[in-house]
Formats: C-alpha cells, sequence, structure tokens
C-alpha cells in the first residue's frame, strides 16, 4: 500500500481509538466516507488511469475502505454501548433508600374494632351501621324506655331541637343498642349482627368522654337461650384478649331491653393491673336475653324467636389490652402518643395469628 493509503488508515484508526461519543464518532465516518473524504476523491480517480493499473489500485482502495469501514462500525457499537450504560445508572432506583420512619398507623380504637370484627366475623357475624344522630324512639321507646324510665335521665343525652314528622324528638344516639331496633325492622331472622359505631353521652372526666365508642351485638334465631349468650362473649373475651383461661363472671344485672340482664366481668388484679389473674373483677359487658317486647316493637314474634343482644365498651377494651391509663388520650391527636400506641396500618388483623 502507498504511502499516503498507510497514513490515512492510521490517522483514521487513532482518530477513532479517540472519539468518545457518537457525536465525534459521526465527524470521523463524514471525513473517512463522506463525499469529499480523501478516500472517496481517490475512488473517483480511478477512471481517470490507464485499465492495467486501475484493477490493481481499485482492489487496493477498495480493501481499505473495507477495513475502515469495519473499524467504524466496531467503534460505534463500543460507543454505544457506553453511552447506553452511563444512562441506565444515571436513572437507576436507589433501592437502598430507607423507608421514611413517620408512615401512617392505625389508631388503637380502630385496631380494636378490627379484631372485635375478625372474631365475630369468624363466627360468621355481619357487620352493620347506624346514625349517630337518631331519635328518642329508636334510642328509648323502642327499647322499652318510655317517656319516665329513669333509665332516660340516666343517660346524659345530647338533645337536638329538631323532630321528626312523627314528633319524635332528634338526639345523639347514647348507645348503639338502636341498632338493634333498625335492624330488627330492616331484616328477617335469622340475624346475626355487630354494629360498632360512636356514642355520645354529656359527661367529661378521666374515665367518659362525651364521644365515646360502643360495639352492640344481637343474635335472633329458634332456641335462643342464656347458654349462647354465655358461650359466644366468653369465647370472645378469651380470643380478644388472647388469654385462653381469662376467668368471666356473669353477674344479673338490669336493662330495660334485655329479661334476664347481666354484667359481665373478667378476673384481673387491681394492683398491678394484670388480666387473668388475681381475685379482682372488672366490669365489661352488659348483655341479656332480648325482651319479648322489644321484639314485638320491631314485629317480630317472641313465641317463635327468641335474641340475645349485647353492648361493648370499645374504649374500656382497648384501655385494658394495651394499658393505656387515660382516656382522654384516645382523642387528643398528640402524635408522639400515636406513634407510640398506633399499629403499623399494613399489618392487618389475622385470627390465625393470635389478636
Ligand atoms: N346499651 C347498654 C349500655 O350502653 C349495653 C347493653 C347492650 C346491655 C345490649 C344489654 C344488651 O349500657
Amino acid at each position: 500500500m502507498d504511502k499516503e493509503l498507510e497514513q490515512i488508515k492510521q490517522k483514521t484508526l487513532q482518530d477513532l481509538d479517540q472519539a468518545q461519543d457518537l457525536k465525534s464518532w459521526d465527524a470521523i465516518r463524514v471525513a473517512t466516507l463522506g463525499k469529499s473524504a480523501f478516500l472517496t476523491q481517490k475512488l473517483k480517480e480511478l477512471g481517470t488511469f490507464p485499465a492495467e493499473l486501475r484493477k490493481e489500485r481499485g482492489a487496493l482502495l477498495n480493501r481499505l475502505r473495507n477495513e475502515l469501514v469495519q473499524a467504524i462500525d466496531t467503534r460505534k457499537a463500543v460507543l454505544e454501548e457506553i453511552e447506553l450504560n452511563e444512562k441506565l445508572s444515571a436513572e437507576a432506583l436507589d433501592i437502598t433508600l430507607p423507608v421514611p420512619v413517620y408512615t401512617g398507623v392505625t389508631h388503637p380504637l380502630r385496631r380494636t374494632i378490627e379484631e372485635i370484627i375478625a372474631i365475630f366475623g369468624a363466627m360468621n357475624f355481619k357487620v352493620v351501621d347506624g346514625p349517630n344522630r337518631d331519635t328518642d324512639w329508636f334510642n328509648f321507646s323502642a327499647l322499652n324506655i318510655d317517656e319516665h324510665h329513669p333509665a332516660r335521665a340516666d343517660h346524659d343525652t345530647f338533645y337536638l331541637p329538631t323532630r321528626t314528622s312523627e314528633g319524635h324528638q332528634h338526639l345523639l344516639r347514647t348507645q348503639t343498642s338502636t341498632v338493634q331496633i333498625r335492624i330488627l325492622l330492616d331484616q328477617k331472622p335469622p340475624i346475626r349482627i355487630i354494629a360498632p359505631g360512636r356514642t355520645y353521652r354529656a359527661d367529661h372526666d378521666a374515665t367518659h368522654s362525651p364521644m365515646f365508642h360502643q360495639c352492640e351485638g344481637m343474635v335472633v334465631d329458634k332456641h335462643i337461650t342464656l347458654g349462647h349468650l354465655k358461650g359466644c362473649l366468653i369465647d370472645f373475651l378469651r380470643a380478644f384478649f388472647a388469654l385462653p383461661t381469662l376467668p368471666v363472671r356473669f353477674r344479673s344485672s338490669y336493662f330495660p331491653f334485655t329479661e334476664p340482664s347481666m354484667e359481665i366481668d373478667i378476673g384481673w388484679n387491681r394492683k398491678t393491673g394484670e388480666l387473668g389473674g388475681g381475685s379482682d373483677w372488672l366490669e365489661i359487658l352488659g348483655a341479656g336475653l332480648m325482651h319479648s317486647r322489644v321484639l314485638a316493637n320491631c314485629g317480630v314474634n317472641p313465641q317463635e324467636w327468641q335474641a340475645f343482644a349485647f353492648g361493648v365498651g370499645i374504649e374500656r377494651l382497648t384501655m385494658l389490652k394495651y394499658g393505656i391509663s387515660d382516656l382522654r388520650s384516645f382523642y387528643e391527636s398528640d402524635l408522639r402518643w400515636l406513634r407510640y400506641y398506633g399499629f403499623q396500618s399494613f399489618r392487618s388483623v389475622a385470627l390465625h395469628e393470635g389478636i
């Protein structure tokens, strides 16, 4: 190969080696193979050569051209890979970033409601709801608490200034027992429901809040006895507190809408606060077999159907289970308190893991 061509070849290979991006690579490609490139000119000039020289020189020039085309293509592939890698590392997700520390948490009262739902859900209870603003008929009269009954005064009711078209006074419900009535009027037995929700009484100290939560439960079926009520509530309390031998006591009591009525206590140690041990009793639930008059008020024949009902305070359950001493802290929205007592929202309640 003549000297000039050899120089061109070496110079081009060197330039290609030094090209660091596709832009400078392209400049070399044009300068080497473009219309006005040295090699292109030489190939054009071939026509002016005598035939015997033309063949030999043509072969030489074409061999050189092929070599350069190959070198140019190879360098392009290398540069493309470099650029791709740079792009990928610039766009990469850093999956080692820590999860933000302050994610939202589930409020302990919500957690307790979810646990109650999980336990009764496993016993085939359905979750239902009722309005917070109700009437004195649903909250009292239909529950066998007539106009002059002393229980009305006990409830410290928040009355509202309006009445329904039938003349029933609006109020904020003082108990979730209103939902018993609403469901009895709405559904045909057999019925198995729980109704967690807010309730209101004009009362405020370390153990009372004007707004608090209850969960009502009701089973309507044929041949319902006190045995069903007892079995159901013992199972619930032992599952909820995760204490398989928790002592449970049924103590005779009075509610106008149940007959017989009872209050239910669990065993604990008043001094240490420990549940299940000690010789003290702590009241935790109200319950009873539904009064035949309540069933009749709602058009259910008490000769054919029997029912039991219970009501439990959700704050009380939560305070006992998680060692919370002041009821007011539930509603103060203190973030430090919530982070301490709250639950990871991603961990839902699972009966098989224990509650
Ligand atoms: N509603 C009653 C209360 O608030 C509790 C209760 C519910 C009692 C159902 C008996 C049956 O004290």
